[in-house]
């Protein structure tokens, strides 16, 4: 059971490794067909899902075995039981009706708690996907704040102080290190600068998509970590570097997110 738990926790992964190279090659279709690498999508996309057929070879494997050895022990305890009985015939201490009736007793037994055994893998991979699926729910987030402040009139003083940051799954790349910014209301602030020199992080830090490492935004001199973040998002208007366009209205792509907007 250990052994088919460890397999088919591969296979699972072997399988999600695949359709992300799947995933990825369809949704990057253009870019794939501008560089006619169809053939190398489709090569990698093959050599990913040799592996799940290695770890299902092995898990048909593991299971034929149990199979065997459950009708094995099965037919093993039927010949028992006649050798038994034998005994306890020649002894006078059974009848012949009773040693036969207790003999499909073990039979018919044996057949149930051999059906039972062939499920226990699909009660194993039901496990560990679940295990999987609540391990993702049950993460929390560390930016989540549903009962912080709220401004009652805000002024869109912006403020970047001492400020440190560099992203979660690239922590050895610093984007910004004592970085000041003062952006005052009603002011157009445009920054400069190299490609991939940080411009654009100063955004999802000011919608708290993600938190600086080390120093505090502030709006109107209020830490952002302590308003509440369904709040400050609502107060921001973002178009991005590429924009999304939902399948919507012009008129509703704008007022996206403010649909009691006016006209
Ligand atoms: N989600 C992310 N995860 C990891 N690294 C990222 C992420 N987003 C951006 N980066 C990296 O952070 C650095 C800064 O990126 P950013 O997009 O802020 O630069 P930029 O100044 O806006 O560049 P550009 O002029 O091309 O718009 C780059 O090296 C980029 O590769
Ligand atoms: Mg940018």
């Amino acid at each position: 059971n250990i052994f088919l738990h460890r397999l088919a926790e591969n296979i699972q992964d072997a399988y999600a490794e695949a359709a992300s190279i799947a995933e990825q090659a369809v949704s990057y279709i253009r870019t794939l067909y501008a560089f006619t690498n169809e053939t190398l999508a489709k090569y990698s996309y093959a050599t990913s899902l040799q592996d799940t057929l290695r770890y299902g070879i092995l898990i048909s494997l593991v299971q034929g075995l149990g199979l065997g050895f459950t009708y094995g022990l099965a037919i093993c305890s039927c010949a028992l039981q006649l050798w038994v009985g034998r005994f306890l015939v020649a002894h006078g201490k059974a009848h012949g009706g009773e040693i036969i009736a207790a003999l499909f007793a073990v039979i018919l037994s044996g057949l149930g708690l051999n059906q039972a055994a062939t499920n226990f893998y699909s009660f194993e991979q039901g496990r560990i996907a679940a295990y999987r699926l609540f391990e993702m729910i049950s993460r929390s987030s560390s930016t989540t704040n549903h009962d912080g402040i709220s401004i009652p009139s805000v002024q869109g003083n912006i403020e970047f102080r001492n400020v440190y940051f560099s992203y979660l799954s690239r922590p050895e790349i610093p984007i910004l290190s004592g970085f000041y910014l003062t952006v005052p209301a009603k002011k157009a602030v445009a920054l400069v600068g190299r490609n991939g020199s940080g411009k654009s992080s100063i955004i999802p830090l000011m919608e708290r998509f993600y938190d600086p490492t080390l120093g505090e935004v502030l709006l109107d001199g209020e830490n952002i970590k302590n308003l509440q973040l369904e709040w400050l998002r609502s107060q921001i208007g973002l178009v991005t570097q590429e924009p999304a366009l939902l399948s919507l209205s012009i008129k509703e792509n704008i007022a996206y997110g403010r649909s009691a907007a006016s006209d």
